[in-house]
């Protein structure tokens, strides 16, 4: 297992639209396993493929976050929304590629999610509550959509403004 290194913005791979999977291999198991190890090293709660530099439609999750609970490792390769509640819930999102910042985004408060698994079996799976949030999040990774898009144009352009000096100043040294 490796620790990969997580882009932030505004890396402009960050914005692209990922490719699906043809199929799903065993030597993939290395990039599962990887992105899984750089999504607990970090530590969050998900990580997708562009994330590390990959435009493949990708995605590690694991919700649990208590110390005492069991690791419940999840992947999703080329995951497709299927099915969206009505009803809407709020959750303060925060992103591996937009440290330290926190903000308020509404979803779907349930969502049915079709993929492969890791051995590449179909599958599907019914979401909510943070596991809705964080599959619908990671997902739009995959279309090159951050969480600052649901938010306020004004507070997005603050944000990335701000990210984008940083990297200025890093370049210049
Ligand atoms: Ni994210």
């Amino acid at each position: 297992m490796a620790l990969r290194d997580i882009l932030v913005i505004p890396d402009p791979v960050l914005r692209k639209v990922c490719e699906p999977l043809a199929e799903v291999t065993p030597e993939m198991g290395t990039l599962f396993d990887d992105m899984l190890a750089t999504m607990y090293d970090a530590p969050g709660i998900g990580l997708a493929a562009p994330q590390i530099g990959l435009l493949q439609r990708v995605v590690a999750i694991d919700i649990t976050k208590d110390e005492d609970v069991d690791k419940d490792p999840m992947i999703f390769v080329n995951p497709e929304i299927t099915w969206e509640s009505d009803e809407l819930a709020d959750y303060e999102e925060g992103c591996l590629s937009i440290p330290e910042v926190f903000e308020t985004v509404t979803r779907p408060a349930q969502v049915t999610v079709s993929y492969l698994d890791r051995e590449g079996k179909h599958s599907s799976l019914d979401c909510d509550g943070l596991l809705a949030v964080c599959i619908q999040h990671e997902i739009d990774h995959l279309n090159g959509v951050l969480f600052i898009d649901h938010i306020s144009k004004l507070k997005r352009d603050r944000i990335v403004k701000k990210f984008s000096k940083a990297r200025r100043l890093a370049e210049t040294g």
